[in-house]
């Protein structure tokens, strides 16, 4: 069987923590992942958090693995199991519909990027590889987060919802009691996971109690 890999496109909306959090756990699941990053997500990411990615985006696959995996990120099996792509490296693999991803993860999407996927507008890398997962009919879900939501935001989301895109709001249930925020994000990661099919054990199950 072909082994799973998830693109991660990562954009300007707030929490950027769902996003840390989802990239360790498909990291530590062995899912290969092709990441990328949109500018006003660098920006968010350093306001959201205590990260201060590298000055060059060269970096990026480096940082990312030693952050996530310590000691292990220079292994061989390590290094194949992220790329990062910039916004317009339009000979990578999620460029082209020869070569989609099994699935592709918007986390979190702004409107904009919420926009310009309904438009298919396909201007940045982000833009075509979700063209592409639409185009090739693969699974794509979208991570939105503004609030409230205007007429537009809602039209957009319900547009891509009737093609068959996952629209899920950043928006945790508290029925678990959460202690922390670690907790609520954790509730959202688990939630996609569970989409995307990676085990995870992040939240217990309600009704396993
Ligand atoms: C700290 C910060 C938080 C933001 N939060 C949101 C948000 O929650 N939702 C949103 O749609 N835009 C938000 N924005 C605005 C987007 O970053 C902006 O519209 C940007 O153009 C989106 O570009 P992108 O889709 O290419 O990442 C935020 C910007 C900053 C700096």
């Amino acid at each position: 069987m072909t082994a799973k890999v998830v693109t991660l496109a990562v954009t300007g909306a707030s929490g950027a923590p769902y996003f840390i959090q989802l990239l360790r756990s498909l990291l530590e699941s062995q899912v290969k992942v092709n990441l990328l990053l949109s500018s006003a997500a660098k920006i968010v990411i350093k306001t959201e958090l205590d990260i201060v990615l590298p000055d060059s985006e060269a970096n990026y696959k480096a940082f990312f693995l030693e952050y996530f995996l310590g000691s292990d990120a220079q292994n061989e099996d390590s290094q194949s199991l992220l790329n990062v792509y910039s916004k317009d490296e339009w000979t990578s693999p999620v460029a082209s519909g020869s070569n989609p991803s099994s699935a592709m993860i918007v986390c979190p999407c702004s409107m904009g990027t919420l926009s310009a996927i309904a438009l298919g507008a396909s201007n940045n890398l982000i833009e075509r590889a979700a063209d592409v997962m639409l185009k090739e009919r693969r699974q794509l879900i979208l991570l939105t987060r503004e609030m409230p939501f205007s007429s537009i935001h809602l039209e957009n989301m319900l547009k891509l919802s009737h093609m068959g895109v996952t629209i899920m709001p950043a928006s945790p249930g508290f029925y678990q009691q959460p202690q922390s925020v670690s907790d609520l994000v954790n509730f959202v990661v688990a939630r996609i996971l569970d989409h995307l099919d990676i085990n995870q054990s992040l939240i217990p199950r309600w009704g396993n109690n």
